[in-house]
């Protein structure tokens, strides 16, 4: 099968070319590189252009047909948002409305939507699963919700398949070592405690000691990048044979806190790794824990790596490697 690939220059989006290639398929990625890498794709056609240039788009995309859209491409940090909510709104919103457009006009009818945990807020269960109430409380959650609502409306009236994963935490790396996470700056915790030359206190926070959590530290829920990949393939699967829209919340089930953590770290590093305590972040919820059950009993989703050892141990691999794979 061929798939287009928005954002598959990105941390997520490139693991999933990569998927699917060792799966026997075409993957061509659309990407702007304002945080993708040219070395993060191999063997794929590349359309360098934003999805905010709509003539380029619209050219690009013509007369062309794909099995599957995997729909990546964003601006994904909560903090910025909030800064510049705009710019957000534009990117995530805009330049999915425009995608949206075109894969219609060219009878591309089949998606699969990069959406996040963002778009449930603060939590009022345990885990959440996707009856869960969508109440985002920082602008990135509501852009995802926005396309999200917008995809299940173009769903029912204009017959596009389409699926929302929302993810909570992305982390990890490729089995290989040959691909990870490379975000600049970096703001994922995982990579921020391995890429730092010495592992004094001053550039890692932690951001509030003092939420309603047993350590005061805030809990999520890390998804390993790998599993990501394998659930939108199941994804496309599914929707091959039920048609119309579709949303699942991928997790690992387990919540972590920032300080466990930073444990397992400096367990898998074999030192200390020392932090400091900030304050809060706007936008931040205190705990995020997906329940999976149903991408697990309907898609047939089987995470393979489920440890938060192991997790790091991957993206741990990666760090070791990257400087040979990477252009940093
Ligand atoms: N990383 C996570 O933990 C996480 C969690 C939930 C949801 N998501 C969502 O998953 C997707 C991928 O996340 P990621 O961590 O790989 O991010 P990333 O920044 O590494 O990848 C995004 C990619 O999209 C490209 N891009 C951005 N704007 C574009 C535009 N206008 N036109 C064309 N290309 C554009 C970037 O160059 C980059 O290659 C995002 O939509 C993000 O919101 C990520």
């Amino acid at each position: 099968m061929i798939f287009l690939v928005p954002g598959g220059a990105g941390y997520i989006g490139s693991h999933m070319v990569k998927y699917l290639q060792e799966a026997g398929h075409e993957a061509v990625v659309l990407d702007d590189f304002s945080t993708g890498h040219e070395w993060a794709v191999k063997d794929s056609e590349i359309m360098r252009l934003s999805l905010l240039d709509q003539e380029a788009l619209s050219r690009a995309l013509k007369g062309r047909k794909f099995d599957c859209v995997i729909h990546f491409a964003g601006k994904s940090l909560v903090d910025e948002s909030i800064k510049r909510s705009n710019a957000y709104y534009r990117s995530n919103v805009v330049g999915s409305l425009n995608l949206i457009n075109e894969l219609m006009l060219n009878d591309n009818n089949n998606m699969v939507f990069s959406s996040s945990a963002a778009i449930f807020g603060n939590p009022i269960t345990d885990k959440i699963n996707e009856d869960h109430p969508r109440d985002p409380i920082n602008p990135y959650g509501r852009t995802k919700l926005t396309v999200e609502n917008f995809l299940e409306h173009i769903c029912d009236t204009h017959g596009l398949n389409a699926t929302c994963l929302r993810y909570f935490n992305a982390a990890g790396a490729h089995h290989s070592g040959t691909l990870g996470e490379a975000h600049e700056p970096e703001t994922h915790l995982i990579p921020k405690i391995l890429n730092r030359e010495n592992y004094s206190s001053e550039n890692l926070k932690v951001y509030g000691d003092d939420y309603d959590t047993p350590d005061g530290t805030c809990i999520r829920d890390y998804v390993h990048v790998e599993d990501l990949a394998q659930a939108h393939l199941k994804a496309l699967e599914f929707m091959q044979v039920n048609k119309g829209f579709y949303t699942f919340n991928l997790g690992n089930g387990n919540g972590f806190s920032v300080l466990e953590v930073i444990k397992a770290c400096e367990h898998v590093l074999g030192r200390r790794v020392d932090y400091q305590f900030a304050d809060r972040r706007e936008g931040d919820p205190p705990v995020l824990i997906a329940d999976s059950a149903k991408a697990i009993d309907q898609l047939g989703w089987s995470p393979q790596h489920t440890s938060l050892e192991s997790i790091i141990m991957s993206a741990y691999f990666w760090h070791l490697n990257k400087s040979e794979f990477s252009l940093q």
